[in-house]
């Protein structure tokens, strides 16, 4: 810790995770063309991306902070904030929204203690948050949990769902 009670940034881009940046290199045009996954090398070691890890990647790119920000701020599947160990997100659009996405999403958000949408439970377990339409209209209600693209999930199923994610 720092005398101002910040934690020193230690760099990302070493060892492993600066072996796998530079061996992206050369299957792009040019170094900014490795943005997009940078940003994921980033989120993948450290779980977010923050403003340090931001200005790290634009010096390896030869970028602007800005311009990182920019494109990082621009998709969602990139985390600006920390998260939960596993992040879950629910579609919650009309057609899913019909079937009782929002049942599925209170239920998600009851059982994980996270105690809002968008909030980190307690213990650091899980984050939920409402996602637009997650391309499986016809399978109400799908939902993400970290990588694992699950379906027709329902109230009921919650609970169980949850204890495969400790
Ligand atoms: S509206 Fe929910 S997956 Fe398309």
């Amino acid at each position: 810790m720092t005398a101002h009670g910040t934690t020193p940034h230690q760099p990302i881009f070493a060892g492993d995770v600066l072996a796998k940046l530079e061996a992206l290199y050369p299957k792009y045009p040019d170094k900014r063309s490795v943005l997009l996954p940078a940003l994921w090398l980033v989120q993948e070691a450290r779980g977010w991306v923050s403003d340090d890890a931001v200005r790290e990647v634009a010096e390896r790119l030869d970028l602007t902070p800005s311009y990182v920000r920019g494109v990082l701020t621009f998709y969602t599947m990139y985390h600006k904030h920390p998260v939960g160990r596993h992040f879950i997100q629910v579609c919650t659009t009309s057609p899913c929204g019909m079937c009782g996405a929002e049942d599925v999403a209170r239920t998600l958000v009851e059982h994980s203690g996270c105690g809002d949408l968008g909030a980190t439970s307690p213990d650091g377990r899980f984050t939920v948050i409402e996602v637009e339409c997650l391309g499986a209209c016809g399978f109400p209600t799908p939902i993400l949990i970290d990588d694992d693209f699950i379906e027709s999930v329902t109230p009921e199923r919650v609970p169980e769902l949850l204890a495969r994610y400790p």
